[in-house]
């Protein structure tokens, strides 16, 4: 398809997926989503916007393919080392101060690296079993992925790289073993973690937390979604637990600002204070 895809083209595909299959992306970044409908219609060839509609409202199995593609899944282990390390020597020691337990949510966890490494983190703190982690995503084929532990061991150099940019305590690899060019997590990082399904768009609130990670995923969400996807997380959060979003994110514009104190402004670490 040549033609450039319209505000109007958008709006009638995203009625269509509300009305059918109850997925509301209205209030995503119009920018990014119209790239990534784009690039469905260019990845199976669609001839028009119109004909993706068409397929989407005549068969249900092809949503969840649609739901993979247009939702951004690229993640890392310890990305972002500096932020790793803060967890590690600050922000985790400070709830544990107060706290025998911690408790925390990775909302948009994808296909598990990032959850896979606060696992590692906890591990090497002589922690794993104190802590109670739950981890969410709109999609469930990552989420499938996240659940096996298993990663193409290709994917595993930069994790390593970034792992020693973080200086952990030992090398990457004594957390895995390799079967057929992959990389298999040791079953006590993965059976400790609740994966689930879960819509930020749409759910409420769950549960409480001392600590959430929501990094990278509200970036393709307009103003309007990320203020309402921040009060659920304020509501989601204990008095003094922390809420971390990605290093291009930040919280200072936000309608529920002056409930959180910023902890560290280059890692995104900001605090609840106020109920
Ligand atoms: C770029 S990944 C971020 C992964 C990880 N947090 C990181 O920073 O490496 C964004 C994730 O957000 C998820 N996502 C997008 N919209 C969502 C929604 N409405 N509710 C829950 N997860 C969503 C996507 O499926 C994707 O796995």
């Amino acid at each position: 398809m040549q033609q450039e895809i319209e505000i109007v083209d958008l709006r009638r595909l995203t009625e269509v997926i509300k009305n059918k299959y109850n997925y509301d992306f209205s209030n995503y970044a119009m920018s990014s989503f119209k790239r990534r409908v784009q690039r469905i219609i260019e990845l199976y060839k669609f001839a028009s916007v119109d004909a993706l509609i068409r397929k989407l409202s005549e068969e249900p199995p092809f949503f969840r393919e649609f739901l993979s593609e247009v939702t951004v899944n690229v993640t890392e282990m310890f990305r972002d080392p500096s932020f790793w390390r803060e967890i590690r020597d600050h922000i985790l020691p400070n709830i544990l101060l107060n706290h025998s337990s911690v408790s925390i949510w990775h909302a948009g966890c994808s296909s598990g690296e990032e959850v896979f490494s606060m696992a590692i983190l906890l591990k090497e703190m002589g922690i794993l079993d104190k802590a109670k982690i739950v981890a969410t995503d709109i999609d469930v084929d990552v989420l499938q992925k996240a659940r096996s532990g298993t990663y193409p061991l290709k994917n595993m150099d930069i994790n390593q790289k970034n792992y020693v940019r973080f200086q952990g305590n030992q090398s990457l690899d004594r957390y895995y073993r390799e079967e057929n060019g992959k990389a298999i997590l040791d079953k006590s990082l993965v059976e400790g973690i609740s994966f689930r399904e879960h819509n930020l768009v749409s759910s409420a609130v769950f549960s409480k937390f001392d600590l959430i990670l929501c990094r990278n995923v509200m970036i393709y969400f307009n103003q309007n979604l990320q203020n309402t996807v921040l009060k659920m997380f304020h509501e989601s959060l204990f008095k003094y637990g922390y809420l971390i979003v990605g290093s291009k994110e930040s919280l200072i514009w936000c309608e529920i600002a002056n409930k959180f104190i910023v902890v560290n402004n280059e890692e995104k670490i900001y605090k609840k204070i106020k109920d």
